[in-house]
């Protein structure tokens, strides 16, 4: 029999409203820092875990920093997240996930997540979803994104090959990884962003899963 297919999720601007709690805590870094740092900017820290974050902030406001400080930025940073964090309830999950998640349990497949935030597991505790997932990929255990490791981390401990497995990021990187484990990758946001996804949605709302398991079934002769 083969084993059931697994659904991974990336969390941050997939399955919760936290991107912009990020970005909040790290204008307030950059500015500290005498950084200018916008929307626009930030777009290119989607999926970017924390110290490459902080590196990429820097090398945009072109400073330099001692490995003491940037460790020291780079808690402070957390901080301010986790301050953010303790105010996250059910109401921030996006619109769909609760659907999604029940869409994908009835059809017999599995969910796991694969973010980039150390945070995750907290997060997802938050929200209230925390039981809803077979397994939460540790990013400390792993390369980071664009590397394939977190999605790879959740196949292993699923015992589901790669083929059988679909990935749901709104990151270029996170496509990137998807694509380099060997997963279908949906992406969620702007298709002209996500150009190496396989299929992109607006949102998690919009998502058609039905859509999306007929492609693999076609491609790869997929069963549910
Ligand atoms: C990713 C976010 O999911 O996690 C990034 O898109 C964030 O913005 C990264 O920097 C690391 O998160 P954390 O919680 O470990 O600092
Ligand atoms: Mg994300």
């Amino acid at each position: 029999m083969s084993p059931a297919a697994l659904a991974i999720f990336d969390l941050d601007g997939v399955l919760a409203d936290t991107a912009h709690l990020h970005f909040r805590a790290w204008k307030t870094i950059a500015d500290e820092l005498g950084i200018y740092f916008d929307e626009a900017f930030n777009q290119q820290l989607k999926g970017v875990e924390r110290i490459g974050s902080l590196r990429a902030i820097l090398a945009h406001g072109e400073l330099e920093l001692t490995e003491l400080e940037v460790a020291a930025f780079a808690e402070r940073k957390n901080a301010l997240y986790l301050d953010a964090v303790a105010h996250l309830t059910p109401n921030d999950l996006l619109p769909g996930v609760l659907a999604i998640l029940e869409n994908i349990k009835n059809r017999g497949m599995q969910a796991a997540v694969a973010s980039a935030s150390r945070n995750a597991p907290l997060v997802l505790d938050r929200l209230g979803i925390a039981d809803r997932f077979i397994f939460v990929a540790d990013p400390a255990l792993s390369r980071p994104k664009p590397a394939p490791d977190l999605f790879l981390a959740c196949a292993d401990a699923a015992n589901t090959p790669p083929s059988q497995c679909i990935g749901f990021e709104d990151a270029v990187v996170g496509i990137t990884a998807i694509k380099e484990a060997g997963m279908r990758a949906i992406g969620i946001g702007d298709r002209k962003i996500l150009k190496e996804a396989d299929i992109v949605f607006s949102s998690v709302a919009a998502v058609n899963l039905e859509e999306v398991l007929k492609y693999r079934k076609i491609l790869d002769g997929f069963s549910t």
